[in-house]
């Protein structure tokens, strides 16, 4: 679907993209962590934010369980509900680049073309695909938030990699294997890509 409304007129704003990034010192993307639930993805994008933080660089977290209190909260998990999920986060993603921020987002995002979907939204070097990954064994063993058990039991349907599916990313930019490596060590394979991709100058101070 396109727009539901007819005469619409795109106003652009007389503060452009390149202006915001020269204000802040540095360019603006999406780092999009997908993965099955329990992998890690907030913790890890929470954890590259403040590292960002930490070297004045503005970036901001979109987090699935918030944005589903809030903005999608008429969403369930539906393979349609999904998408409209991700095309909601996608557009919002899009605008808070247009701000010169970085967007971490942590959502499961399981279906491949959603993904792409957001991916064709954005520039070239825009959208950075992060794939958290992290067995389903080790996921449920973590468990954080009981949901797993819960859908063994039949009491959660749709549940993503037991009753519905996650379709790993092809070719992602990064893979964390967090049952794998540390925090720190994931961090800073993010932090490091991010150098080399934005000439982040400010993270050698
Ligand atoms: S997505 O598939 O649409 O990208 P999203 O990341 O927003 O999912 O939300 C996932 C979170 O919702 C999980 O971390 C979990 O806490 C909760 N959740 C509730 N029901 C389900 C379900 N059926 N499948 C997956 N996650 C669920």
């Amino acid at each position: 679907m396109l727009t539901k409304s007819d005469n619409l007129v795109w106003h652009d704003s007389s503060v452009k993209k390149e202006d915001r990034h020269r204000l802040n010192g540095h360019r603006s993307g999406v780092i999009w962590f997908t993965g099955l639930s329990g992998s890690g993805k907030s913790t890890l994008a929470n954890a590259v934010d403040r590292e960002l933080y930490k070297h004045n660089i503005r970036s901001y977290v979109l987090d699935g369980d918030n944005i589903r209190h809030g903005l999608n909260r008429n969403l369930g998990f539906s393979p349609e509900d999904r998408q409209e999920n991700i095309r909601r986060i996608g557009e919002v993603s899009k605008l808070f680049v247009d701000a010169g921020l970085f967007v971490l987002t942590a959502f499961i995002s399981p279906y491949r073309n959603d993904r792409e979907m957001v991916r064709r939204l954005l520039n070239n070097d825009e959208f950075i695909e992060v794939y958290v990954k992290c067995s389903i064994d080790e996921c449920e063993r973590r468990d954080p938030k009981g949901l797993y058990e819960k859908a063994r039991k039949g009491e959660i349907k749709e549940f993503t990699g037991i009753s519905a599916p996650y379709e790993e990313p092809i070719n992602p930019e990064i893979i964390i294997e967090t049952d794998k490596q540390s925090l720190e060590e994931s961090v800073a394979q993010v932090m490091e890509y991010l150098k080399g991709l934005y000439d982040l100058k400010m993270l050698d101070k």
